[in-house]
């Protein structure tokens, strides 16, 4: 039996890169084939662009073939990328898209395996042993979140609380009863269990909880101390996305906590130039594009993610890390020529001290100019302001988005506990172009 102390790492967390490097290209080989061979739109996709499997001669090679975006998994809905008869597909998952047709995702057995054991890894990275309770917030359901999770934490041998989202005033009540070491939920939804635990008189510093991860949205370094000393634990950044595997495609080391390092051994990443589609070299911001190695139902041939980051050098292992992500391509608002990420709002949000984590941004078109207001929330322990406190609160804010991010705000502020909550992937912007 594993000591609770000693951390068995897998062989390949620690591989050289040099090995890293040749089972990936291995790995890449049988992936691409067993696309080609199996699903008729890779087939297609290759043939157009004259690319063979056979072709693949270094890992360079891979930019040759073709990328895979969303449109083509709603474009085969719901089976058409899969690889493999659905006798062998033991559990779909799907993301529900705001518009028209969800993304399905099938698994096999061995896919299950295969991602239960990279959440196990990540756990594992972020300082979890077996006989830790294991508290999950994520949703349960087609989501991948709660369902990766507990999966993971079981075969890392923890006790599990399978709670899901939702029901917030029962969360607090049973991380207090049962004393989970670990929470396993999404940055927005935590900050909001925090202020139940204010609500119902909960002191988080004197509860078991000693690790949070969490992903599933874009969140700042900010956001991380604030919730670190709110809580009193350590918060550390899981990346994934259900079209590549769902959570545990990338985890935060808790010995580094310098950003996910990729677990390489399962999905091959590429930073592309989102315009032009040209691979760009290490530490080059662009799109993350994901070659997945092991897959079998659902192979993905360099799936565009949307996702805004670099890859840097590992640094905790060999594998190399993703920077925290800026925000999706497709939340990218552009205001008055002026590239703005709810990210950069929300560094500026939590420089000041009276306001709560929570904000909306309002998005709005006068005549043809676009403006932003930027919705917050004062601190219960602010207090009540008189209006010209309340000025100053408004001016400073407005005065940090002007001079870091380079655009005018106005600014709405609310009393505390005002604002909607969120209880899974927060919803920043409330974009009012569209209805005008
Ligand atoms: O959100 C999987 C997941 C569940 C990851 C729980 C982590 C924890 P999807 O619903 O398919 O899957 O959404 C994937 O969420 O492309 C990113 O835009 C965003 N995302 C996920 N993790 C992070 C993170 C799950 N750590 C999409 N930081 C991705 C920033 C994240 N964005």
């Amino acid at each position: 039996m594993q000591n609770k102390n000693t951390v068995q790492l897998d062989p390949l967390e620690t591989a050289s890169i040099d090995e890293l490097r040749q089972h990936q290209l291995d790995r890449l080989r049988w992936s691409l084939s067993h696309a080609y061979n199996n699903v008729p739109v890779y087939r297609q996709k290759f043939d157009e662009l004259g690319v063979h499997p056979d072709d693949l001669r270094s890992l360079d090679d891979l930019s040759r073939f073709p990328f895979t975006v969303k449109s083509d998994l709603r474009d085969n809905y719901p089976y058409g990328m899969f690889a493999v008869p659905m006798d062998q597909v033991v559990r779909l998952h799907a993301s529900s898209g705001t518009t028209g047709k969800p993304t399905v995702v099938g698994y096999t057995q061995n896919d299950i395996d295969t991602w239960a054991n990279v959440v196990a890894r990540s756990i594992r990275a972020a300082g979890g042993r077996r006989g830790d309770k294991v508290h999950v917030a994520y949703g349960y359901g087609l989501f991948t979140g709660g369902l990766g999770a507990h999966y993971g934490a079981e075969k890392l041998g923890c006790t599990v609380i399978p709670m899901s989202g939702g029901q917030t005033e029962k969360q607090v009540q049973l991380i207090r009863d049962f004393q989970p070491d670990i929470i396993m939920v999404t940055p927005s939804y935590m900050l909001n269990l925090a202020d139940e635990m204010d609500r119902q008189g909960v002191d988080p510093h004197k509860l078991a909880l000693r690790l949070g991860i969490f992903g599933a949205e874009p969140w700042t370094g900010e956001l991380r101390s604030v919730i670190e000393q709110r809580l009193g634990i350590t918060a550390l950044d899981i990346y994934g996305l259900s079209e590549v595997m769902g959570p545990g495609v990338a985890m935060e080391c808790y010995e580094s906590k310098d950003g996910p390092t990729i677990w390489e051994d399962h999905f091959y990443p590429e930073i592309i130039n989102p315009l032009t589609g040209e691979v760009l070299p290490d530490g080059e911001m662009g799109e993350l594009v994901f070659t997945s190695l092991s897959k079998e139902a659902l192979p993905m041939v360099r799936y565009r993610t949307r996702d805004l980051t670099r890859l840097l050098p590992g640094t905790a292992r060999p594998m190399r890390r993703i920077d925290k992500i800026t925000g999706r391509s497709d939340d990218m608002l552009i205001i008055r020529g002026v590239n703005v990420f709810p990210t950069q709002i929300e560094e500026q949000v939590l420089k000041v001290k009276q306001l709560a984590e929570c904000y909306e941004i309002h998005v709005f078109r006068q005549g043809n100019m676009d403006s932003i207001e930027v919705h917050v929330e004062l601190r219960a322990e602010a207090g009540e302001l008189d209006e010209s406190a309340r000025n100053n609160v408004s001016r400073e804010l407005s005065h940090h988005i002007k001079s870091h991010i380079g655009i005018s705000s106005r600014i709405v502020l609310n009393p505390s506990y005002t604002l909607k909550r969120s209880e899974g992937k927060a919803c920043h912007v409330y974009d009012k172009r569209k209805a005008s």
